[in-house]
């Protein structure tokens, strides 16, 4: 698909069908993440694939938007590994994973599967329930799989600013007259 028609189609999906993510489509997904660009190429970004009845039931305690998928995938980062920007120390491995589970979601809507971008989850229960080391961050969730048949976009979906409201020429002190 061309790739602003897929931007623009791709929608939070939060009704799943039980039908399984087969490996091969699971693979290109992650393989989607895996060449995602990362500061300095650091490649801090470490991924937790959440499918089995028993870890899908313990993820139900850190989140309440999990949608009974039937996979999601939890991206982390390493903070021992990510970049930090010497002017600030700013660590850029939110940035990093957020850049791999964007490309993972794209992919996931370009194989006819749906998925929901979720940060609201308990860090310290997530922690817990997946034994995660203090150096891996979590930073969202995808919850995945087959949209169910009567899943439609929500309203959000369509509602979003014109440019004029987001984008800036010269400065952003009232700048917003286009090039040329
Ligand atoms: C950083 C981030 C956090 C989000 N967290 C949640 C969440 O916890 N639960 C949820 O249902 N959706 C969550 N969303 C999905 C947004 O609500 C959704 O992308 C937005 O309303 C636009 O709708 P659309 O994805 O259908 O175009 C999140 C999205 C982003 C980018």
């Amino acid at each position: 698909m061309e790739f602003l028609q897929l931007a623009k189609k791709r929608y939070s999906v939060r009704k799943f069908s039980d039908r399984k993510v087969e490996k091969e489509t699971l693979d290109l997904i992650l393989e989607a993440g895996r060449v995602a660009p990362t500061a300095v190429n650091f490649q801090p970004q470490r991924i937790l694939v959440i499918d089995t009845g028993e870890n899908l039931t313990k993820l139900e305690s850190c989140t309440p938007y999990h949608f009974h998928a039937p996979l999601t995938l939890l991206v982390c980062y390493d903070s021992t590994v990510s970049w930090k920007r010497s002017y600030d120390n700013k660590d850029m491995g939110d940035i990093d994973a957020a850049i791999v589970a964007t490309q993972m979601m794209l992919e996931a809507a370009e194989l006819g599967l749906g998925s929901t971008w979720v940060g609201h989850f308990d860090p310290a229960a997530l922690r817990t329930a997946f034994d995660i080391p203090e150096h891996l961050v979590p930073v969202v969730l995808l919850p995945m799989g087959y949209p169910r048949e009567d899943c439609i976009p929500s309203p959000h979906h369509e509602k979003r600013y014109d440019m004029e409201h987001t984008v800036f020429f010269h400065s952003f002190n009232g700048g917003r007259h286009p090039r040329g």
